[in-house]
């Protein structure tokens, strides 16, 4: 190979997808495919907390001068609170350290590094299905993946038998990650008596668990969606959790996650923070400040978290409702089929249950873009386009059964 004849890379899905949407210039087009949160006027809004706490930042920031390369303090001590409880015992005995990271991407992506270098001969297990850029961070870091099963499609409901029996075979220092809460791309969370078998299981063989937490706050809430952690953490496991603020925060594109490594004891926890550092250092250097600032100001401040976190919930509420509503509109045209599992998925995504030729039909003959397997964003359906959705989705069912 050389670089005279490079061959053009395969387009991101999910991202490709989003410009052929830009680029379709029927008006009543709808976006159910990209990753962020929209309003029901189809904006992704920045927060008001957010807007604030830039003004304030604006105005009293004296210096851009680097981050240290684990991130600005403040905003470790009070993520770790955010994700673990304030004054869970991983926080208040020093066994959890945290590394700042360009977005949750970034912490999974520094977390696999980490992992690779230390336990070089183990596989990363991802749920089948899952978010398409974990097989890519994984493999990019080094470990070869391998997939568990999770989902039913014919029940269109967790797998947790199956998911189970496969994670009790999985061997002792392998890595599994696992998705906290919102499971994208199937909206499918494990109950809490699920979590505590997993956490036995994992306990038993000794596998290492690594949490992808982007979306805290959007489950049932920002205290209850940490629930899957908690056996682990009781457990005494180590525990690794890739952290981001792009969605509870609205911080996309200003790159905020964490990394937090949970190790067996303070000194082990210092020891393996000090190699992250060293990883980072090769990567990026040291994080971007300006998301995390943010965070951390609000995080810290009682009055601008408690608006915070109304905000959280409403957008929490707002997909709530709009599932009841997508639910309700689709029996109220008669469709052929029963939509109700929709209400037991939570967070952002749906699997919808459409065919792959149902996906093409609502795309070339309705302006309606999904992913792939009929994975659905449904923060894009709006009070406006819900009528279009429903009608066009039975039309779809009826032409392409
Ligand atoms: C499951 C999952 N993990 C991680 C991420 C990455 O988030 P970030 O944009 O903070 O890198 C996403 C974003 O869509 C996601 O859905």
């Amino acid at each position: 190979m050389n670089l005279n004849r490079v061959p053009p890379a395969p387009p991101d899905a999910i991202l490709g997808l989003t410009e052929a949407f830009k680029k379709d210039p029927r008006p009543e087009k709808i976006n159910l495919g990209v990753g962020v949160f929209m309003d029901d006027t189809g904006r992704t809004p920045v927060l008001p907390t957010v807007k604030q706490a830039e003004e304030d930042l604006a105005r009293e920031e004296t210096s851009k001068s680097y981050l240290p390369i684990a991130g600005l303090p403040a905003f470790g001590e009070r993520v770790a609170d955010l994700v673990f409880g304030a004054g869970h015992e991983v926080v208040r005995s020093g066994r959890v350290r945290m590394a700042q990271s360009p977005g949750g991407t970034g912490a999974l992506r520094i977390g696999a590094e980490f992992l690779r270098k230390f336990l070089p001969s183990s596989k990363a297990w991802l749920s089948a299905p899952t978010w398409p850029n974990h097989k890519g961070v994984f493999s990019a870091a080094g470990l070869p993946v391998a997939d568990y099963p999770y989902y039913d499609p014919a029940s269109r409901s967790l797998a947790f038998g199956k998911m189970a029996e496969a994670l009790d075979s999985v061997p002792e220092n392998d890595v599994v990650v696992l998705h906290v809460c919102c499971h994208n791309p199937t909206g499918a969370d494990l109950s809490a008596d699920q979590w505590r078998e997993a956490a036995a299981i994992a306990a038993r063989r000794r596998w290492i668990p690594f949490f992808d937490f982007a979306y805290q706050g959007f489950g049932a809430g920002l205290e209850a969606d940490r629930a899957g952690l908690l056996p682990f953490l009781q457990a005494g496991l180590p525990v690794l959790v890739a952290a981001s603020f792009s969605k509870n925060f609205g911080l996309y594109n200003e790159r905020t996650g964490a990394l937090a490594l949970v190790a067996p004891d303070a000194a082990e926890a210092a020891a393996w923070l000090s190699h992250v550092q060293v990883l980072v250092r090769v990567l990026y250097s040291n994080p971007p400040a300006h998301g995390a600032a943010i965070a951390a100001r609000i995080l810290g401040d009682p009055l601008a978290r408690a608006d915070w976190e109304r905000e959280v919930d409403a957008m929490r509420g707002r997909m709530v409702s709009i599932r009841d509503a997508l639910v309700n509109g689709l029996r109220a045209r008669g469709a052929p089929v029963d939509f109700s599992f929709i209400h037991a998925q939570r967070g952002m995504f749906s699997f919808s249950g459409l065919s792959d030729a149902q996906v093409a039909f609502l795309r070339e003959k309705k302006a309606i873009y999904m992913v792939g397997g009929g994975r659905i964003n449904v923060a894009g359906i709006t009070t406006r386009n819900l009528d279009y959705l429903c009608d066009s989705v039975v039309e779809a069912l009826r032409a392409a059964p």
